[in-house]
């Protein structure tokens, strides 16, 4: 491992204490008064969830941190492959908030790893912490690639990895050991001469109207999700959706609309109610990202929701959101000829037809109808 012995540090007199004023984070040995901390973060069900913390019967315990400090901390500062650091907010001077390390791998060659305790989460302490491993690994460590690693699903260390500069380049099946069993894994590199700015992120916003609330999707509307899909007339306008679509199909929907904000390439919102926020329907605006700057709404309403204009507001906000913030120059709508319903919604909400695609629309009967396409004026 050439890498190591140029950063073996004698722990914790030698290692490198990294400060970022303007985040307010800071970068320090952990030492053993951080133990009864390390403790809680390694008993929070989020940190079992995505990390290999041990969880020996009766659970993590000091004993266990203890030789997290001995055998894993020191050690890999001694050795230099492993440098793991304390992470400190300002709010709370010598206060544990959680640990980061750098592995080195050899060759260049390095991967970050991470965990908040939970009390410190959602302050932007750790992509404040990222940044300055990743600096540390480019300026210092003079690595040339440095990896990230995640369970498929853990949102929040994507997020983290994005704000610091990592794509995420997508999946490696069965890449992930953990707790016996082999997880789906994301994965993203990062090479010395990339650009280190955080990475495009496009949340819906919240938009609302006088019924309506426009907002991300989330698991708990997978069953309303599934309903509204498994109807009669939304399987046969929209013949794209799996044809016994159950609660699984409905979580992946939900997991796609968050690939997509992640890569840019659409926003996708749940139409609630603005009184009791149930869900009424999905509205989205995709295809946003490239260089025509052209986008395409599209929507479905739950079965219950329908008849009350609710994805026509839906509708209007999108297009009003859409061309208020300068998103995309063009804008259309595309329904069947038969889909009374779907074009009253565009051209209610300011759509006008521009043309017809003749029998190009299959049906869920196994027929085919006319496109009609939409644009605003
Ligand atoms: C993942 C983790 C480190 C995030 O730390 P954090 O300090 O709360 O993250 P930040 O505050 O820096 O968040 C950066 C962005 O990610 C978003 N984010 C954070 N957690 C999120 C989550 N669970 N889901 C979606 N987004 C999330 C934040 O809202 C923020 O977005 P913004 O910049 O638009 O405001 C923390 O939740 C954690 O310790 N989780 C358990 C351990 C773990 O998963 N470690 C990573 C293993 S690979």
């Amino acid at each position: 491992m050439p890498d190591a012995p140029l950063l073996a540090r004698a722990h914790p007199d030698e290692v490198p204490v990294l400060v970022d004023p303007a985040v307010g984070v800071t970068l320090r040995p952990l030492v053993a008064a951080d133990l009864p901390r390390v403790v809680e973060q390694c008993r929070d069900p989020e940190s079992i969830r995505w990390t290999t913390v041990p969880t020996p019967p009766g659970g993590y315990g000091l004993a266990d941190a203890r030789s997290f400090l001995e055998d894993v901390v020191v050690a890999g500062w001694r050795s230099g492959e492993n440098l793991c650091w304390a992470v400190e907010g300002r709010d709370r001077p010598g206060v544990f908030c959680g640990s980061i390390d750098l592995r080195l791998q050899g060759d260049g060659v390095g991967e970050v790893g991470f965990g908040l305790h939970p009390d410190a989460r959602g302050r932007h302490l750790m992509s404040g912490a990222l940044r300055l491993v990743r600096d540390f690994a480019f300026d210092v460590a003079r690595l040339q690639a440095v990896r990230w690693r995640a369970a498929v699903g853990n949102w929040g260390s994507r997020r983290v990895a994005a704000a610091a500069g990592w794509p995420c380049e997508g999946v490696v099946r069965a890449s992930l050991v953990h707790r016996g069993e082999l997880l789906d894994g994301w994965v993203g590199t990062l090479l010395a001469t990339d650009p280190r700015t955080a990475r495009f992120w496009a949340d819906p916003p919240v938009l609302s109207g006088p019924r309506i609330r426009l907002r991300p999707f989330a698991e708990a509307e997978a069953d309303r999700i599934a309903e509204a899909c498994r109807d009669a007339r939304t399987q046969h306008w929209l013949v794209s959706l799996p044809r016994t679509y159950t609660r699984e199909h409905a979580l992946g929907y939900v997991e796609s609309t968050r690939e997509a904000a992640a890569e840019g390439t659409g926003l996708v919102w749940c139409v609630a109610d603005a009184g009791d926020d149930r869900c009424l329907g999905a509205i989205s605006l995709e295809g946003f990202g490239g260089y025509s700057q052209r986008a395409e709404i599209g929507y479905w309403a739950h079965p219950d929701a329908r008849g009350r204009g609710v994805l026509t507001e839906a509708t209007r906000r999108v297009t009003g959101h859409a061309e208020e913030t300068g998103l995309v120059d063009s804008l259309l709508v595309r329904a069947a000829a038969g889909n009374t319903a779907s074009r009253r919604v565009a051209t209610e909400a300011g759509y006008r037809e521009v043309g017809v695609l003749p029998r190009c629309e299959p049906l869920g009967d196994g027929t085919r109808d006319d496109l009609v396409l939409y644009a605003r004026p």
